[in-house]
């Protein structure tokens, strides 16, 4: 790989300010989802070296704590700023191992270094609260403080975003962390810690433990009691599984886990902005987003118009390697993805929905499936019920507000949610109808730095960037003064 900065991409893992092997020299090869080619070998950590990770990053917790939220925030604004210094060379390390277009993979490291810049603000703002107190002669006073070690466990499909907007709250606050990143994509994880070390963060500060194992590191990070928190963004699966190990040590947890995103057009939408909106919100990084559109909910008087229309925009989407000018759609991550893709299309055109474009895999052996978009579908099938992420769109046809409103809700998830219509009245109604974290209204669009990124139902729970995002790195501590 051709980088300006060379010493962006590593292999080693990085703790207490130190690039590492792994004990005994293992590693695991990390490839390029285009081609399947290796780009590198990796050291392959395990429980040993997690438990090293957490120690020192409680030592330093120590002296972490005792910094000003300005002198925090002096070395956090320095790593944002490095981030947008080298953001060629860390899309171009993004797009290699992760498979994205490389100018998502710029808006991505765009996104996840504006998460640095704003908790490099929100440092100097932990405030407390006073509170009259309760008696005459008692005083109450509410302070926030670190909670300690956190363990941030990261998914391949935001390698790079996904770590800075857990990171950045968490250092701003005072914390120190041990940082799993996915096995499928290590490198951009490097990356960010190589410039971390040239930010100036103490040693012991930011850890990261790469590992071919993660249920073992996953298993140390969830059971030592000197971790306090845990973060995770991924599979509600695996979430519940963490949530489980978390609960000996009674850590507090943020879980940022699926979502099964309805994106609903009403009859009054726009239906120029409604047909932009649902492409970027169903089929950025190659749909494989928890926020990204997976059931499309067309009422019945725009129904033809739009399905025509947004099938037209899908036939123009182009298919390619990442680093090709003009490519739009990436390969899927790995295989499993590809055939999951393959067994839920299968599922649908068995039960009767009906193909409008793409449908198969591009080419025999390649990871690329083709943008698909499916009509006639109904709430039986695998795309209405399960995360699809991949790049379908399965598209029902509804008439009433009840009825979509229900067909919506209907699924355990509850992370996004868009719609499309101008009437104010509905837009209020269906805006608080909808139980989701995050609703879209006339955008596909809905991720941002000053806004608190989180879900419910089985989505999870805590909330990422915003004023409210430290919160999930703070104990709230109130102070009873008497004898006044
Ligand atoms: C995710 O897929 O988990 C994150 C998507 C985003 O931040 O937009």
């Amino acid at each position: 790989m051709n980088l300006k900065n060379q010493r962006l991409l590593t292999g080693q893992s990085f703790i207490n300010g130190q690039f590492i092997n792994a004990n005994k020299q293992k590693t695991f090869s990390v490839t390029n989802p285009y081609d399947g080619k290796h780009i590198i070998d990796v050291a392959d950590c395990s429980a040993s070296e997690t438990q090293s990770a957490i120690t020192k990053a409680n030592e330093a917790f120590v002296s972490w704590r005792q910094l000003t939220g300005t002198e925090r925030s002096t070395i956090l604004r320095r790593w944002f700023e490095l981030q947008m210094e080298n953001i060629d060379d860390l899309a171009m390390i993004l797009t290699v191992e992760q498979g994205k277009p490389l100018a998502e993979a710029k808006g991505e490291i765009r996104y996840g270094a504006s998460f640095v810049e704003w908790f490099a603000e929100e440092a100097k703002r932990a405030y407390g609260d006073t509170i009259p107190g309760h008696q005459r002669d008692k005083r109450i006073v509410v302070i926030k403080q670190p909670i300690g070690v956190v363990a941030a466990i990261t998914p391949w499909n935001f390698p790079s975003a996904m770590i800075t907007r857990k990171v950045a709250p968490a250092l701003a606050a005072g914390c120190t962390v041990v940082i799993k990143p996915s096995e499928l994509t290590p490198l951009s994880a490097n990356a960010l810690a190589v410039l971390a070390q040239d930010a100036g963060f103490p040693s012991g500060v930011l850890n990261i433990v790469n590992t071919s194992t993660p249920e073992k590191v996953g298993k140390e990070l969830t059971a030592n009691p000197t971790v306090r928190k845990l973060s995770f963004t991924g599979s509600t699966e695996v979430g519940k599984i963490l949530l489980r190990q978390c609960s000996d040590t009674v850590k507090k947890v943020s879980l940022e886990l699926g979502g099964n995103a309805p994106f609903i057009v009403f009859d009054d939408a726009d239906i120029n902005e409604a047909v932009e909106g649902a492409i970027a919100a169903k089929y950025r990084n190659a749909g494989q987003t928890c926020v990204c559109a997976n059931r499309m909910f067309v009422q019945d008087g725009i129904y033809e118009e739009f399905t025509q229309r947004f099938t037209k925009a899908v036939q123009q989407l182009i298919i390619g390697s990442g680093l090709e000018k003009g490519v739009v759609i990436g390969p899927l991550i790995e295989e499993k993805a590809v055939q999951s893709i393959e067994f839920v299309v299968a599922d649908a055109i068995d039960k009767g929905a009906n193909l409008l474009t793409g449908g198969n895999r591009k080419d025999k052996d390649s990871l690329f499936f083709q943008p698909t978009v499916l009509t006639d579908v109904t709430p039986d099938m695998k795309v209405f019920i399960q995360e699809i992420f991949g790049p379908v769109a399965p598209i029902f046809k509804f008439e009433t507000d009840e009825v979509v409103i229900a067909l919506a809700n209907d699924t355990p998830y509850g992370l996004a949610a868009y719609f499309y219509g101008r009437d104010y009245a509905r837009i209020w109604r269906v805006a608080e109808a909808l139980e989701y974290g995050m609703v879209g209204i006339n955008t596909g669009m809905l991720s941002t730095p000053v806004a608190p990124f989180g879900g419910i139902k089985e989505s999870g729970f805590g909330r990422e960037g915003s004023k409210y995002g430290m919160d999930d790195y703070l104990d709230m501590k109130y102070l009873c003064w008497g004898g006044i």
